[in-house]
């Protein structure tokens, strides 16, 4: 699903290097985003919700949402996460050469994709505007869970519990006790306000191994997480349920630069390698597709036909190293 903007320029890429170390990869394109909601009158449409229920793994772009309310409109994102039940969203951000402001950062963030503010509850009568925000014990069990999967598979030992419980101590506290009941003792679990967790976003990067959160705050600390990777061309992630998996790069449709050819594919290709590490079980043909990135990180390309000129080195690359 190349959805809108340089998600179109994006996917390919993605697409093709997924080939290149997969080559019985069956795909299918599906429409989703603002031009599918114009055209079909849903973000995604019930075709597309099937067809990757029958795939069990989807690759999404982007989507431009308008900032204003459009009848019947919920971004296309937002409807997969909640159609398909993909409850987490895995952020791992590490450090890149030539691109990383800094060589020492490898962290994974667990951020929870079902709950807290974005069920989009929300009401006004002009005066005065509410949104509700849930958190649920069964909903904080399940993002446990996953980060305990994520920490098992790659060898961590350190769950760091964002949250903020001095101000949402029903909500935040729920979400923070939760989690904590559910990490088996050989973790080592600590916890820290968001707000003080953002400070050492900030300024000490290197120190996080794997953190859990509640959805907004995964979503606005894994942006600026995403700096340390080499900004938001770079950033992976993975829509995770139970039986479905959507990977997606955590920028949008970046209408300033959609069309040019300018737009970095690296994201998009590290969402599809998450396919393959995670999902798919192949962490060798996810390496081999880290590797090349990182190959090819290692000679800057101009802004110019960066897409393409993105998708000839890494293929090339990946060529020249088969195994
Ligand atoms: P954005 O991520 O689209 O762009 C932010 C900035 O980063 C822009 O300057 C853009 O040019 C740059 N950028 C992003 N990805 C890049 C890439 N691969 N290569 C080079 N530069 C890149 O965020 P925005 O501008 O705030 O939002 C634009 C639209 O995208 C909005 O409609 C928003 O709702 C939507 N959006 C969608 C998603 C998603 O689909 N998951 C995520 C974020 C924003
Ligand atoms: C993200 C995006 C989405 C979010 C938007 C597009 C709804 O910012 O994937 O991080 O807020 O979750
Ligand atoms: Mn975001």
């Amino acid at each position: 699903m190349p959805g809108d903007g340089i998600g179109q320029e994006v996917i390919p890429v993605a697409v093709a290097v997924l080939r290149a170390v997969l080559p019985e990869l069956e795909t299918v394109e599906m429409p989703a985003g603002w031009e599918a909601f114009e055209k079909y009158g849903a973000s995604v449409p019930a075709e597309t919700v099937t067809t990757i229920q029958a795939c069990g793994a989807g690759l999404f772009g982007a989507v431009q949402s308008p900032a204003y309310k459009v009848a019947g409109y919920r971004s296309a994102i937002l409807t997969m996460r909640q159609e398909l039940e993909l409850y987490a969203n895995i952020r791992p951000v590490i450090s890149l050469p030539n691109v990383s402001p800094r060589a020492d950062v490898d962290m994974i963030i667990v951020r929870e994709n079902s709950e807290g503010l974005y069920i989009s509850d929300e009401e006004s009568d002009g005066e005065t505007a509410i949104a509700r925000r849930r958190i649920t014990k069964s909903g904080s069990q399940r993002i446990a869970r996953k980060a305990v999967e994520v920490m098992e598979k790659f060898g961590r030992s350190r769950l760091t519990i964002v949250h903020k419980a001095n101000v949402l101590p029903l909500t935040d506290g729920l979400f923070r006790d939760t989690v904590r009941a559910q990490i088996p003792s050989h973790f080592t679990v600590d916890e820290l306000l968001v707000d003080v967790a953002a400070l050492k976003m900030v300024g000490a990067p290197q120190t996080f191994d794997t953190l859990v959160t509640t959805n907004l705050f995964g979503d606005i600390l894994s942006d600026a997480a995403a700096h340390w990777g080499g900004g938001l061309g770079l950033a992976p992630s993975l829509n995770w349920g139970d039986a479905i998996a959507v990977a997606e790069p955590v920028h949008g449709s970046a209408p300033d630069i959609a069309g040019k050819g300018e737009a970095n594919p690296l994201a998009a290709v590290l969402s599809a390698a998450m396919l393959l590490d995670y999902v798919w079980d192949r962490p060798d043909l996810a390496a081999r597709i880290q590797q090349a990135v990182a190959s090819v990180l290692a000679t800057p390309l101009p802004a110019k036909n960066r897409t393409a000129l993105t998708q000839s080195a890494l293929l090339q690359t990946l060529g020249e190293n088969h195994p």
